[in-house]
């Protein structure tokens, strides 16, 4: 069953129009100031970041998406980790479970580390399979399945809660993250997947001794867009109108951010909506670690061009970089940012400071 699910989820993001409607990513209220003096040569530009102690040559990783499912998911998979390993970022594994439930799926996953060997690669698995007794042992044997450098952990009760064989069980999930986190030998990430993590929640992951949080917000892919179309073409009404509802909930990506960035002191992937080079480089000026994007090479792997669409990102943020006149990733963290619209209106109701950004000398 969860074979079928995960192709079926396969095909509607590469078929329908799954982003989100009318909420934003909110990086249009996050404003560069233009250098007409950058005082520097755009090809001395230096790009490359550590992340939890790893090298990575761009600050980009691919969230996690797919394997468990035959007939694609192997060969996406093998495709982006041949990408991720040539340019020297990282990647995510999609949700480990079905190879947890039927082990000769394990191959759609394996082919990652073949193909990557020295790239940095996530395990992945959701916060409910390890509320099962098991959990704990699940959490291992996906970090091993792979040689993974870290365990990403999904939180996603906006499509638990539209998808017919949706698990809303989510009590204790805080407390068995903790677990995890005492047990595994690897740095625990968790992330949501679409709909944002809140300042809130932030301050409670970092207690429990997560490192890292991807704060995948809305603006970007929508699990309830997902989850209509698969309800519509199983002439579901009630679920195919709640995924309808739900369309563009969530916190959007750039808001989340900063609420994140501004509560808690460790590091953070930006991801959610992220399309351009240029939002990329808003958001590590904000603060994040790394970019996150999915949907985008998800596209461009079946297509063949995911090396493509890698280079344009990156061209895009070194030109945002040369035209504010930030020589790295550190001195592009420094530069002024002007926050607008509803992203600051938010911001500043919830008792966040707008003004740091804009009063940075750069
Ligand atoms: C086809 C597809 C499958 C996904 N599967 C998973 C998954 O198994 N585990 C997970 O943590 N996130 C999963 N995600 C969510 C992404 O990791 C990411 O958080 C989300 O799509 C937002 O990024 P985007 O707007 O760039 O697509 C999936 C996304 C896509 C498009």
């Amino acid at each position: 069953m969860t074979e079928e699910r995960k192709l079926d989820h396969l095909r509607i993001c590469l078929n329908e129009d799954v982003e989100s409607n009318l909420v934003t990513n909110g990086f249009e209220d996050i404003h560069f100031v233009h250098r007409a003096l950058p005082e520097l040569d755009k090809n001395d530009i230096d790009i490359s970041t550590e992340f939890l102690d790893h090298r990575f040559e761009a600050p980009v990783i691919v969230e996690p998406m797919t394997g468990g499912e035959q007939s694609l998911s192997k060969e996406i998979n093998a495709a982006l980790a041949s990408m991720v390993e040539e340019a020297g970022i990282g990647m995510g594994l999609g949700s480990q479970r079905a190879a947890l439930e039927d082990s000769s799926l394990e191959e759609t996953y394996t082919i990652v580390r073949e193909k990557a060997p020295t790239a940095f690669l996530m395990a992945n698995i959701g916060c409910t399979q390890l509320l099962s007794e098991r959990g704990i042992e699940y959490a291992e044997r996906v970090i091993e399945m792979v040689d993974a450098d870290a365990l990403s952990i999904h939180l996603n009760p906006l499509q638990e809660a539209i998808q017919p064989e949706g698990e809303t069980y989510f009590l204790g999930v805080l407390q068995r993250i903790r677990d995890v986190v005492k047990e595994v030998k690897v740095p625990v990430i968790v992330k949501e997947t679409g709909a944002g993590i809140a300042s809130e929640d932030a301050r409670k992951l970092a207690e429990v001794g997560v490192a890292c949080i991807d704060v995948a917000g809305a603006g970007g892919t929508s699990w309830a867009a997902v989850e209509h179309y698969r309800a519509k073409s199983n002439r579901d009404e009630l679920r195919a109108k709640l995924g309808k509802t739900f369309w563009d909930w969530g916190i959007p990506t750039a808001i989340c951010l900063i609420e994140v960035k501004q509560s808690v002191s460790i590091p953070v992937i930006a991801s959610g909506g992220i399309r351009t080079g240029v939002e990329g480089a808003k958001a590590i000026s904000l603060g994040a670690d790394l970019v996150g994007m999915a949907l985008p090479f998800l596209k461009a792997t079946v297509k063949g061009d995911a090396k493509e669409t890698l280079n344009i990102f990156l061209e895009e943020l070194k030109n945002v970089m040369f035209l504010v006149g930030a020589r790295n990733l550190e001195e592009l963290r420094s530069a002024p940012l002007v926050i607008t619209g509803k992203t600051k209106v938010w911001l500043n109701e919830r008792g966040f400071d707008t003004k740091i950004y804009a009063r940075r000398s750069g």
